[in-house]
């Protein structure tokens, strides 16, 4: 029997971890850690919540008591950290916000790792992690493991340093760590501040699509599924003290993408063709705008056996049927205070 602690279970990569796990492994004990902030939902989890190896802890990770108390009384084997501030918008507005959570509440978490944790063979201390830590590609070229860190945003900055500090304590203090480095994600349960979930919405509401600067912005996406398999085989088989990365073969540039999306909405909602397009408003850039992100995923893929499976036609198509069968949760969630920064623009 494994317990296993997933912190940021209730977000959107998190909750598609956690249902994985949960359902493949009943052998495990799974906890979901999760302050619950703006970006966590339980909703994302109700088909597994009474799953007898599952259980929910509401709890702050910037909050070491609580932490230590949590890690002494369940001696955790391993820990799979994806709680954090993962909007690089926000970064930029409240730096400290990140550097509280991702940078703080990480180092917290390390610490009770190395207090409390049940040290068996086999045991791992897990941080999922982001492409963006290595900064910005020029037109060529892709991200490897051993591309150095050069992060250009607050988000990415509190990241690559959470990065060092797990591969810090592994050192230091030899805990098991593995680290992986993903490109973007996109499906069902993202928050709709994200590129794709905004502008299905924004193209349901009609209202205007705000893309950054010329939209000649490239990234490189993935299905938030493949994301989930890569962390549970990066978990199972990764070796100690490796990096890696992960991504979808799959390079678009912004302006090409949300034209793509535009022409599938228009048809998912009987539009005249074109009519989407026309949303489109060109806006003031994000400040420190990385150019290019593309994820050289040829390690994953040979060592442990991993690549994407689903399309990205397949994976929007599933992702906007997704967004257009749950209308409710989006307006739960962007219900509140978010309505303020929904509505935000660049100026
Ligand atoms: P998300 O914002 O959807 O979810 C983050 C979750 O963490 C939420 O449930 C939130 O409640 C929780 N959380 C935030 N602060 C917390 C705190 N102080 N204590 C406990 N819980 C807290 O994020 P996501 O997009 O699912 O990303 C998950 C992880 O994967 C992050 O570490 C992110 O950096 C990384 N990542 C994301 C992407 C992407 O494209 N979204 C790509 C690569 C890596
Ligand atoms: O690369 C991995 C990263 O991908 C993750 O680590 C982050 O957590 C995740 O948020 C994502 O970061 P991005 O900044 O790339 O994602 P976002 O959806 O915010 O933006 C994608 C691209 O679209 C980026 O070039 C900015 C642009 N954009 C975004 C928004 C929200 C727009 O042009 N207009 C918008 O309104």
């Amino acid at each position: 029997m494994k317990k296993i602690l997933i912190t940021g279970g209730a977000g959107f990569i998190g909750s598609h971890v956690v249902r994985l796990f949960v359902k493949k492994y009943p052998d495990y004990d799974i906890y979901n850690l999760d302050a619950l902030t703006y970006a966590g939902n339980l909703e994302n989890l109700r088909d597994i919540e009474h799953f007898p190896n599952y259980q929910f802890i509401k709890g702050d990770i910037n909050d070491s008591d609580f932490l230590n108390k949590l890690f002494e009384l369940n001696k955790f084997n391993s820990v799979i950290h994806l709680a954090a501030e993962s909007h690089v918008d926000r970064s930029i507005t409240d730096p400290l916000a990140f550097v509280k959570t991702n940078i703080i509440g990480t180092v917290n978490l390390l610490n009770s790792y190395v207090k409390y944790s049940s040290n068996e063979l086999g045991d791992v201390f897990y941080h999922v992690s982001t492409d963006e830590v290595y900064g910005t590609l020029g037109k060529t070229g892709f991200f490897t493991e051993t591309t150095s860190y050069s992060p250009n945003s607050p988000y990415s900055a509190s990241k690559a340093s959470s990065d060092h500090f797990v591969r810090a304590y592994g050192e230091t203090y030899k805990i098991p760590y593995v680290i992986s480095n993903c490109s973007n994600n996109y499906g069902p349960n993202q928050f709709p501040e994200k590129l794709i979930p905004l502008f299905i919405n924004n193209i349901i509401e009609n209202k205007s699509l705000p893309v950054y600067g010329d939209g000649n912005y490239t990234r490189d996406w993935l299905y938030v599924i493949d994301h989930a398999l890569a962390i549970d085989k990066v978990f199972h088989e990764g070796k100690n003290k490796e990096t890696y990365n992960i991504g979808g073969f799959n390079e678009w540039k912004n302006i090409d993408l949300v034209k793509l999306l535009c022409r599938m909405m228009d048809e998912k909602l009987n539009r005249d063709f074109g009519t989407s397009e026309k949303l489109i408003t060109f806006i003031k850039d994000r400040p420190g705008h990385d150019l290019r992100y593309a994820i050289d995923a040829n390690k994953i893929k040979k060592e442990l056996g991993w690549s994407p499976k689903v399309t990205f036609e397949q994976g929007l198509e599933k992702t906007i049927d997704w967004y257009f069968e749950n209308q409710d949760w989006i307006q739960n969630v962007i219900n509140g205070d978010y309505k303020a920064y929904y509505n935000r623009q660049y100026k």
